[in-house]
């Protein structure tokens, strides 16, 4: 009986494989036959109408499902978007996915998107769960730098861009910030469990992450799964900047308030599919805002009563820290006491970061000891600003 039972073994798993050999030819045979690949990702229906008539979260999350594969594209009020550059990584994922990070990144910040892949490669995200992809606009025409072009190739060779048919402004900002909500929750919604956002020149612990995920996803709270998560760092209260000089200058017409409801400082926060789709719908009922974080996980967020739950702790503003983690985690393996913070204009921050950080995920590392702290030990000569908007974080500066 064992003997026969083990010569069967290698049968059966023939037969498996040749099955699934013929299935994936088969869809891929279809969908070589749809006259245009992926030609809904191409064409989002305008979901302004039926947002309105929303009650329910699964109409909500309905709602931003594109029907008519031949509709054509609105986002927000840009009634003629389309994406230049689209990614199906969520799609071509395996297994379900933790998570799918968004990447705010200016297109000519390609080192930067270069310096996040060499820090940590899709195929080894893909073995925590996760898959990464980057928002991107239209280059401007007085971009010098790089052309539509390369990111053509970027996109051929890495297969990660996600390119909305606006322009590439800091005032568009949340036209990008939607588009990568909307994209992650129809595109991942079958696909991942969670949806981070963040911006190309913040350094993050990838593998604290996925334990905090992983930790929240086993939790008692129904948090996880719920259409009410957002987490990352709160900013409370921040009065707007009303100084015409500054970059963030933000006048009385655009928001008359004193204050800002509190918000999650686009740095890096989580959210997940039904989340997200909320607030893509509620966004289409809102006059934009230009300060994305502010508008979507402030005001938007406001109108549909979700909490922020606040990491604050996870984040420091002075990147010098995180150098000082880097140089800590080489000498002596100590912890880092943070796990985000802004790169300081150095793109190769985050590469030596992931791959230091990467052993404490193994548990090879030390709690700092006392009197270790880095408030004590590191020297902070260079104050980074603190996540409000009237600092040049999302400045699109040079990097090669
Ligand atoms: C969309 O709305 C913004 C903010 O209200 C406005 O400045 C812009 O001109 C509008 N764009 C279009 C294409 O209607
Ligand atoms: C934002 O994108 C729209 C649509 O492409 C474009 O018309 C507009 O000029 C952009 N805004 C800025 C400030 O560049």
């Amino acid at each position: 009986m064992r003997m026969r039972g083990r010569r069967l073994i290698p049968i059966v798993l023939s037969l498996v494989v040749i099955v699934i050999l013929c299935i994936s030819f088969i869809t891929n045979q279809l969908r070589e036959n749809v006259p245009q690949r992926d030609a809904y990702l191409l064409h989002l229906p305008p979901i302004k109408e039926a947002a309105t008539a929303a009650t329910t979260i699964a109409d909500a999350a309905a709602l931003i499902l594109p029907s008519a594969a031949t509709s054509p594209g609105a986002l927000l009020n840009l009634t003629d978007f389309n994406y230049l550059l689209a990614s199906d990584v969520c799609r071509r994922a395996e297994r379900e996915l933790l998570g799918v990070l968004i990447v705010t990144s200016y297109a000519g910040h390609d080192s930067l998107r270069a310096a996040h892949r060499q820090a940590i490669a899709q195929s080894k995200l893909a073995e925590l769960g996760l898959q990464r992809v980057f928002l991107l606009a239209a280059l401007p025409a007085h971009e010098r730098f790089i052309t539509q072009q390369q990111l053509v190739s970027e996109q051929q060779r890495f297969g990660d861009l996600l390119q909305g048919s606006f322009i590439e402004d800091y005032r568009n900002l949340s036209y990008k910030h939607v588009m990568g909500l909307r994209w992650a929750a129809t595109e991942c919604q079958q696909h991942a469990k969670f949806i981070i956002k963040l911006d190309d020149d913040i350094i993050y612990d990838v593998f604290h992450l996925r334990r905090y995920l992983e930790t929240l996803e086993v939790s008692e709270t129904a948090l996880a799964t719920s259409s009410a998560l957002l987490a990352g760092f709160v900013l409370d209260a921040k009065p707007p900047i009303r100084l015409q000089a500054n970059k963030w200058y933000v006048t009385r017409q655009e928001y008359p308030h004193a204050l800002y409801p509190s918000y999650l400082s686009g740095w890096l926060y989580i959210t997940n599919v039904p989340t997200a789709a909320r607030l893509v719908a509620e966004a289409q009922r809102v006059p934009i805002f230009w300060i994305d974080d502010t508008w979507l996980t402030g005001i938007v967020r406001t109108r549909l009563g979700i909490p922020l739950k606040r990491h604050n702790n996870w984040f420091s503003a002075n990147s010098q820290f995180l150098d000082c983690c880097v140089r800590d985690l080489k000498l002596h393996n100590y912890e880092c006491e943070y796990f985000a913070g802004p790169n300081g204009g150095d793109a190769k921050l985050l590469i030596e970061f992931l791959h230091n950080v990467e052993k404490c995920y193994f548990d090879e590392c030390l709690k700092r000891p006392p009197g270790k702290s880095l408030q004590q030990t590191c020297l902070a000569t260079v104050k980074s600003p603190a996540p409000e908007h009237g600092i040049a974080h999302i400045q699109p500066l040079r990097l090669s």
